[in-house]
């Protein structure tokens, strides 16, 4: 039972890494939480102009979820992945380096998800992307795809005849209200009719 305890001290510490926040500050652009929203996300490492380096911190922030998903799941089962992977996404957005002042957890999310429930990924993803092909918003295509993601594996656990397992899906449920806690001000804007898209003059929130 020690092995919980230490898949959550693992992940959280792997996912406090910042990489947004170390590859643009390597790449001599500053402090990216004075750029655009203040997150040190892949979303806002793009508004510098650098697609190069969103496309690092998408990566190495859904792999520093993933991977210790990926190993406790190997240890343990979806279930330790899970915790493990949430682990990270809390490291990820409380990260203790930063003076608990992280991410929205939306790469991290989507890193320890194959891991843990294809059925998730698999109604996740394609959600993120229609929803940003769509709109070019990348804060509503992560909420529609948050709220969607346990739901929506679920339905898909049903209609292939797959058992539930409730430990996962209960668990993605929990990450995806906590999705909405840490885009809150997201929220406000996309309610306001204010927040910035990709691809219009204005992509900077106020
Ligand atoms: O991944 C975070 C994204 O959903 C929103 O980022 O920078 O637009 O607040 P941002």
């Amino acid at each position: 039972y020690l092995v919980f305890p230490l898949a959550a001290v693992v992940g959280y510490l792997a996912g406090s890494i910042p990489f947004g926040l170390l590859l643009t500050r390597a790449a001599g652009l500053g402090d990216i939480r004075q750029v655009g929203s203040g997150n040190i996300g892949a979303t806002n490492v793009l508004r510098t102009g650098r697609k190069d380096l969103a496309l690092a911190t998408l990566l190495l922030d859904s792999l520093k979820a993933g991977l210790v998903a990926l190993g406790f799941g190997l240890l343990g089962g979806a279930e330790l992945g899970l915790v493990a992977g949430a682990a990270a996404f809390i490291g990820h957005c409380y990260p203790i380096w930063l003076g608990f002042k992280g991410g929205k957890g939306v790469a991290t999310f989507a890193g320890l998800l194959p891991f843990v429930s294809l059925p998730a990924f698999y109604v996740a993803a394609p959600v993120w992307f229609g929803i940003f092909a769509l709109t070019r918003i990348s804060s509503l295509a992560a909420l529609t795809a948050a709220a969607l993601v346990a739901p929506g594996a679920w339905l898909v656990e049903e209609v292939m005849h797959r058992p539930h397992n409730w430990f996962v899906l209960l668990g993605l449920a929990a990450l995806s209200v906590f999705v909405f806690w840490t885009h809150r001000a997201n929220l406000g804007r996309l309610l306001k009719g204010t927040e910035p898209r990709f691809g219009s003059s204005k992509a900077k929130p106020d």
